[in-house]
């Protein structure tokens, strides 16, 4: 993507074809057709041709071995070739399953390469099928292999490196940029240089601004600072939230809010979360667990305990999300959990009027009865946060 004059932003793969190649590179495409006589062209890399000039200012690009050794797929093509080669693919295929952005949140505003790219085949190849490959490799990318839950443990240590880092060097004062730096200084010097979302770092009420990006306050004495960061390593995700005292002392209102919303995170985490339910049924369980917590919060009242919009008012996102390559990975809220997907656990309670918004987010692993804590090893319980901070 262009940035401005010359420069670029940083390219980030495409999780699908990461997933299906180890290829980090741009310019490249991946094509299965099974349908062909000949087998070296049941999958196809193209990768972008290297020349002097890219090698001197950019630096190298793979050479066709080096696709091959670390993709496993035997024939690779330069990408300047793929509508030369395509006519071969397509002569033998009736059906084009195409890889798109299909997040339900993403919203499309103008007409990107995922988009150009599918006008171009259906100009080329007017007759043929084109369908969604969403679905199929959604299947795929939901149940981590051992790998990958290898690489996602170590991106949660490391996030975990990064909030121990926190908890020393809070102190009132301090402006929200300067966590930031802290948890970067911890990704960054472990080699790790991205994050798996902007982090957010939100004192006070700026934990009311649920994607606050700004980062720009000053850490008052007696606030709360909502921290929602994790790395990303080899392009798979950590989500961690954490929300702790600027002056390392809970006040007893604090107290209280954080208990209830660390008493739902558990409850879900230890006796609901199993194999079988859906995103949207664990959703609709916090919802009507956390109703309770906010009538004795004095939030809301008894009598409006199934009135949706006064929950949304204290708690107005979901619970969960699955995670892994995306951080809001790719599967819908009615899908059944199965053991090896990964989801987040995030209750959280906001409240304006008292400048304060606590969140608590875990990512956990279905098992073949539950639920595994991935992040059970990152201080949680509420004197155990404190007196790391005391101390
Ligand atoms: N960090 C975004 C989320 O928790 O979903
Ligand atoms: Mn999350
Ligand atoms: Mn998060």
């Amino acid at each position: 993507m262009p940035r401005n004059g010359d420069q670029s932003f940083p390219y980030r793969q495409n999780s699908d074809l990461f997933y299906l190649t180890g290829i980090e590179q741009e310019q490249t495409i991946l094509a299965f057709c099974p349908a062909h006589p000949l087998h070296k062209y049941h999958e196809v890399l193209f990768i972008r041709r290297s020349n002097p000039q890219i090698e001197t200012w950019i630096g190298h690009k793979l050479t066709k071995q080096e696709a091959k050794d670390i993709s496993g797929v035997e024939t690779i093509f330069w990408f300047d070739e793929f509508e030369d080669q395509l006519s071969e693919l397509m002569y033998y295929t009736d059906s084009v399953y195409i890889s798109v952005n299909e997040n339900m949140k993403y919203k499309r505003f103008y007409n990107d390469a995922e988009l150009r790219f599918i006008d171009r085949l259906k100009f080329l190849y007017p007759l043929h099928t084109y369908k969604r490959l969403n679905p199929f490799i959604a299947q795929m990318r939901l149940v981590k292999t051992d790998e990958e839950l290898a690489v996602i443990r170590y991106a949660i240590g490391l996030t975990n490196k990064a909030f121990q880092r926190v908890l020393k060097f809070m102190r009132p004062g301090i402006y929200e940029y300067q966590i930031e730096a802290e948890i970067m200084h911890e990704f960054i010097s472990h080699g790790v240089r991205n994050v798996a979302y902007s982090s957010i770092i939100a004192s006070g009420n700026n934990a009311n601004v649920l994607h606050y990006i700004k980062n720009n306050d000053r850490c008052q004495d007696g606030d709360l600072v909502l921290m929602d960061f994790g790395a990303e390593y080899f392009n798979y995700a950590a989500d961690m939230t954490r929300t702790i005292p600027v002056n390392g002392h809970f006040t007893k209102r604090q107290r209280q809010v954080y208990q209830a919303v660390y008493e739902l995170q558990r409850t879900m985490i230890e006796q609901i979360i199993k194999p079988g339910l859906t995103i949207n049924e664990l959703n609709a369980k916090a919802r009507s667990l956390m109703a309770d917590y906010l009538v004795g919060l004095g939030l809301i009242k008894e009598s409006e305990k199934n009135d949706t919009n006064k929950i949304s008012q204290y708690y107005p996102h979901g619970l969960s999300h699955f995670m892994g390559l995306d951080v809001h990975d790719i599967g819908t809220r009615d899908e059944p959990l199965r053991p090896g997907m990964i989801i987040t656990v995030e209750p959280g309670i906001y409240i304006r009027e008292e400048g304060m918004g606590i969140r608590l987010e875990n990512d956990v692993l279905i098992t073949e009865d539950g639920a595994e804590d991935l992040m059970k090893d990152i201080p949680l319980e509420i004197n155990e946060v404190a007196n790391l901070m005391q101390s």
